[in-house]
């Protein structure tokens, strides 16, 4: 019998670490919209008041590094959203993205489940395949080829061993997210195309374009996130599931950017192609979690451009470096006394 996917979450509690980033200031008000209890545990390296004030929500400042029993406490559900969030930024801070992105996980997913979680989301990336020119399945053996992925895919092996019938683990691979949040990440790109376009009235694309690419708006992304927690555990438990709402090539990006956005400002908006082709193309197929958790992307590409479009118009500056996510960790590193987030309990802790 199919399962309610619309049902509320009704009393479950929701630990959601690194909730206050790009996709977590988006699934944290969906999660409170369904009905959850949520507490974020976060750095707060994009800043404090990016969360809505909200009587089922509270946060604390702490580093997913550091965390004990103590913090997992009360809760059914573990979403684990903390990490160095790609693949520049990982090459930057190799040893950091391994602490965070894969023992750090681990490790709190062993205190979660020592503490009574009964779930544990990890919120991992299609990155895990390498360049495939096959049409990609879960059951594509994972070919991780930069340090971002292979913290991922490690953390993914790992943290299913863990799954046992009291402590059920899920692994999202999302594709490339894109769309507002109230984290914004410019470094995404439909959302560096769409700010590009606005801005300098012109879009690079690398090579002839021809390189395909798996996309979700961030808030399908969410969505995904809430139908595998909200799923019966016997369906998701060790699963691992695609999350892509289309696979299209950078070129097809940059044209419907190009298109909308010249319409938007009536004036041309140009296509530039740069450099050598771009040989790593890869598609990936999302057909799992559509026919086991009945999840349906619901946001189109062009929807994402024009909220986009919507926001630049009112104000939105994506050329800010907190909204590029290594030109922000270099920052905090290199003037880490500007920047209160960058102490924690009177230290200096690094990204
Ligand atoms: N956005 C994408 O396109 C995408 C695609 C695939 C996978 N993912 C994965 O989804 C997750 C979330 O991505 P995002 O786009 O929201 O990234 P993000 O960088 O916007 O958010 C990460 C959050 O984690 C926090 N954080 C970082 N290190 C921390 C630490 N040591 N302790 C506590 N908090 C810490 C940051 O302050 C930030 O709020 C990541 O695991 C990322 O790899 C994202």
């Amino acid at each position: 019998m199919p399962y309610d996917n619309a049902a509320p979450l009704l009393k479950q509690r929701v630990l959601v670490l690194g909730g206050a980033g790009y996709i977590g200031s988006t699934l944290v008000p969906m999660l409170l919209d369904n009905g959850a209890r949520v507490h974020v545990i976060d750095r707060f390296f994009f800043g404090e008041n990016i969360l809505p004030a909200h009587p089922r929500l509270t946060h604390a400042r702490n580093d997913s590094r550091l965390l004990t029993t103590a913090e997992m406490q009360g809760f059914d559900t573990l979403i684990d959203l903390a990490a160095i969030s790609n693949d520049p930024a990982a090459d930057r801070f190799s040893e950091l993205t391994r602490a965070i992105n894969y023992t750090a996980r681990v490790r709190n997913a062993e205190l979660a489940k020592a503490a009574g979680i009964q779930r544990y989301l990890l919120s991992s990336s299609c990155s895990v395949y390498g360049f495939n020119p096959l049409p990609i399945t879960e059951l594509t053996p994972v070919n991780p080829l930069t340090t971002y992925a292979r913290a991922n895919a490690e953390a993914e092996y790992d943290l299913m061993q863990l799954s046992t019938r009291h402590f059920h683990v899920t692994a999202l691979r999302l594709g490339t997210v894109f769309g507002h949040s109230p984290r914004m990440r410019a470094d995404l790109v439909v959302n560096a195309m769409t700010w590009s376009a606005c801005r300098h009235r012109q879009v690079s694309v690398s090579g002839s374009g021809q390189q395909s690419r798996p996309l979700v708006h961030v808030r399908d992304a969410a969505a995904a996130a809430i139908a595998a927690i909200q799923a019966p555990a016997v369906l998701v438990s060790g699963g691992i599931y695609n999350v892509a709402a289309e696979n299209i090539t950078i070129g097809e990006v940059a044209a419907q950017v190009c298109r909308h956005v010249s319409q938007a400002l009536g004036e041309p908006v140009k296509e530039n192609f740069e450099g050598q082709n771009d040989a790593r193309s890869y598609r990936v197929s999302s057909d799992l979690i559509t026919s086991t958790l009945q999840w349906h992307p619901r946001h189109s590409i062009e929807q994402g451009i024009n909220e986009l479009l919507d926001r630049i118009s009112a104000g939105l500056d994506l050329e800010q470096p907190r909204h590029h996510t290594l030109r922000w960790y270099e920052e905090l590193h290199r003037n880490p006394h500007h920047h209160p987030q960058v102490r924690l309990n009177g230290k200096m802790l690094h990204v």
